[in-house]
């Protein structure tokens, strides 16, 4: 059995399809801040199977020994916590409390349940604001320009000291680049409360009419077209991943892996392909840079391939056009 954390939100729930699909059994601890019961019961909609849903928070240290008390589990694959880069800058402390003590009170939860396997869910940004791209595992983390950045190197850096410490641990870090799209049932996909910080859902609530336009943050970037780049991979593919990674959680230690394609792609062109293939308009003007936005940044992706066989096979297209189906078939998401 494996506990999933934060698995009634966007990775988590097209992550627990695959485990589900590959035979694994699956119990999710989520405490609804940004995710909802109905992706979970859509999740069982997907599969034929039943999810059982514990709503609890990772900081409760009684929430968390009851699971493991109740279910023979086996690893954890850890999504809860706190992503919008925005509010992490206006609420530190919200962000460290619940991605880094989260974090901790769920390692040390297992540790007294005896279960030592964990794969926590990274992000590209621990790399900071200096690195040379490609991006390799290899490389230092870097300065992070926000408190939600922070908290990911923090994490990454605690359970690198866990794993020293104690070698029964066996840790995967996922550096997640940009997860886009959504299952291709249209069922569940990316559903951001209130105004969407990230690209893909924005460009997906003009198309169904929910938003006038996109604003295009700068095109005087030095890149090709003057709008920034970024690694956008499907969410199934980075689901398989987490499949991938699990397997491979046998030796002690940390493994660090970037989850990406390997290519970046401009703001200009998600616009341009979203509209080929869904063949619907996205108006759009073009802005101020946000604050704190990087040129370009892509993965190296060889790392993942060569220990995890892994590597990206959904296309932009399909990108395109599972985002399209999910949004068009829910426009105002699990809401209906
Ligand atoms: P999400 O918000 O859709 O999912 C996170 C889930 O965790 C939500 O369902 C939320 O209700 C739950 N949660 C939050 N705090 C919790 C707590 N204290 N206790 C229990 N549940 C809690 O986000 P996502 O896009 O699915 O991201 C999953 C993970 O991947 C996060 O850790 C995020 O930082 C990381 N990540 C995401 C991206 C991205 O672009 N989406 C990129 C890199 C890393
Ligand atoms: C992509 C590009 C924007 C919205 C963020 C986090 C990162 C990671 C993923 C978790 C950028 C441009 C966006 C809009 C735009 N999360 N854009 N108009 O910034 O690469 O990464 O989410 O770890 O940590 O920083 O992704 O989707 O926000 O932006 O022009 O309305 O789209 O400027 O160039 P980003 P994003």
């Amino acid at each position: 059995m494996i506990l999933v954390t934060g698995g009634a939100g966007y990775i988590g729930s097209h992550t627990v399809v695959e485990l589900l699909q590959a035979g694994r059994e699956v119990v999710v601890i989520d405490n609804l801040c940004n995710g909802s019961q109905e992706a979970v019961r859509r999740v069982e909609r997907i599969t034929g199977k039943v999810v059982p849903l514990v709503e609890g928070d990772i900081r409760d240290r009684h929430a968390l020994d009851a699971v493991f008390a109740e279910h023979a589990i086996e690893a954890v694959i850890h999504f809860a916590g706190l992503k919008a880069v925005g509010e992490s800058v206006a609420k530190p402390l919200a962000y460290y409390d619940n991605n880094v003590n989260g974090t901790l009170v769920l390692c040390e939860a297992m540790a007294a349940a005896g279960v030592h396997r964990l794969i926590f869910s990274s992000s590209a940004t621990v790399y900071g604001s200096e690195a040379p791209v490609p991006y390799l595992e290899s490389m230092p983390r870097g300065s992070t320009s926000n408190p939600y950045g922070t908290s990911k190197a923090m994490v990454e850096k605690v359970l690198e000291d866990l794993a020293a410490a104690d070698e029964r641990w066996s840790m995967a870090l996922l550096r997640y680049f940009n997860p886009i799209g959504a299952h291709p049932s249209g069922l569940i996909g990316e559903d951001p409360q209130g105004i969407p910080n990230n690209l893909m859902p924005f460009i997906a609530q003009v198309a169904v009419g929910r938003r006038d336009e996109l604003a295009i943050f700068g095109n005087d970037y030095p890149t090709a077209d003057g709008t920034c780049e970024r690694d956008y991979l499907h969410v199934v593919d980075l689901a398989v991943g987490h499949l991938k990674a699990l397997k491979a959680l046998e030796a002690p230690g940390v493994s660090v892996y970037n989850l990406g394609t390997g290519q970046g792609i401009s703001v200009l062109e998600m616009v341009k392909s979203f509209t080929r293939v869904t063949g619907v308009e996205v108006p759009y003007r073009f802005g101020a840079r946000r604050p704190g936005d990087l040129p370009a940044f892509w993965a190296d992706a060889a790392k993942a391939e060569r220990e995890l066989g892994w590597s990206t096979e959904r296309s932009l297209d399909d990108m395109m056009a599972d985002t399209w189906r999910w949004q068009s078939a829910n426009p105002k998401g699990y809401a209906g």
